[in-house]
């Protein structure tokens, strides 16, 4: 049992503290390898085992291919400005080949946990020499996967996982006591810009995550620039997360008078803490308007966007 620590109990100082000493007492003399997406608990991560391990601590971006618009760029340049190096991994045929006709929600988690982890981190262990590897789990990600909701792709202990078995290193999660909240307090601490600490949540399995049915270049390529247009529009507003969904169903839509058979996007913006709970933000028409607009205009192929307004539960944030 993973003893929790509230936000307001949290000293991130000290957490800090205790934290790089772990980590250094762990890993010895050896090497640990962090993963880092740019979201806030692995961004947390690398600055807590960059100040345990130095250089010892190899960083690396994966880039998987369902990421979103100019991504990589951006944490790289961040944590540059901060002292760390970051190599970023070309991975996205992998990604897409393990993740190719597959429809069911947590089949695609499934695929992409194996090719991070097995295929991706294996090798990168073989090259350099790591034994460990430093992760971003929050107890969120053990609460929802543990009561079954849904598997988040980096929890294994609690599903009676060894990683050192599966995949041949050990794993350290420096978060695993705090939530959202709490890490963003840490991120802040430890020295990372406003744009990391309060970025908002996005999902492991990235832009997988958003579309509903098969995962493909080209449909990567719709919700990817769906997503870039409703961050934009949305940024203004202090919701907690918001997101662009690809369905698999088709609509009939009209263009130029004719017929268009096409694709629907569906939004969502939620006012949350912790993400345990959510209600969807209250967006102005006028904000609706321009986002319909928009994506309607500007994204290849969509005659039809929703606007969901159901709160979790029963809904969950993500649609997968
Ligand atoms: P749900 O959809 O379960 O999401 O209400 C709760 C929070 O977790 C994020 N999320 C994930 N994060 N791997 C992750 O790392 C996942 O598989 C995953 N699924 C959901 C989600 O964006 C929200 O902030």
């Amino acid at each position: 049992m993973i003893k929790e620590i509230k936000v307001e109990d949290l000293n991130p100082q000290e957490f800090i503290e205790q934290k790089v000493k772990e980590i250094s007492s762990f890993v010895g003399d050896g090497l640990a390898i962090s993963a880092l997406s740019g979201g806030v608990d692995s961004s947390a991560v690398t600055m807590l085992g960059h100040k345990a391990l130095g250089n010892r601590l190899k960083t690396y971006f994966i880039d998987n291919g369902i990421m979103r618009q100019g991504e990589s760029e951006q944490v790289v340049s961040v944590f540059n400005k901060l002292g760390v190096k970051v190599e970023i991994i070309e991975a996205q045929s992998e990604f897409f080949s393990a993740l190719r006709g597959i429809v069911n929600p947590e089949k695609k988690r499934e695929a992409i946990t194996q090719t991070f982890y097995k295929e991706v981190f294996g090798r990168l262990r073989k090259k350099s020499g790591a034994k460990y590897l430093l992760q971003g789990t929050i107890l969120t990600d053990i609460d929802e996967t543990v009561a079954g909701i849904k598997r988040q792709h980096n929890v294994f202990a609690q599903l009676g996982i060894d990683p050192e078995k599966a995949f041949g290193y050990k794993i350290i999660e420096p978060l695993v006591q705090l939530r959202k909240d709490g890490v963003r307090q840490v991120a802040k601490a430890v020295g990372l810009p406003a744009s990391i600490f309060n970025r908002m949540p996005f999902p492991g399995p990235a832009l997988a995550a958003r579309i509903i049915g098969k995962v493909t270049p080209a449909r990567i390529k719709i919700v990817r620039l769906a997503t870039a247009i409703t961050e934009t529009e949305l940024a203004d507003t202090d919701a907690f997360q918001y997101l662009a969904i690809l369905h698999q169903d088709k609509v009939t839509g009209i263009r130029d008078g004719k017929r268009d058979f096409g694709l629907q996007i569906e939004i969502r913006c939620w006012d949350s803490i912790d993400a345990r709970t959510a209600r969807p933000t209250r967006l102005s028409y006028e904000i609706l308007d321009r986002l319909v607009s928009r994506i309607t205009n500007e994204v290849p192929g969509v005659v039809s966007v929703t606007y969901n307004i159901t709160p979790k539960s029963p809904s969950t944030i993500e649609a997968i």
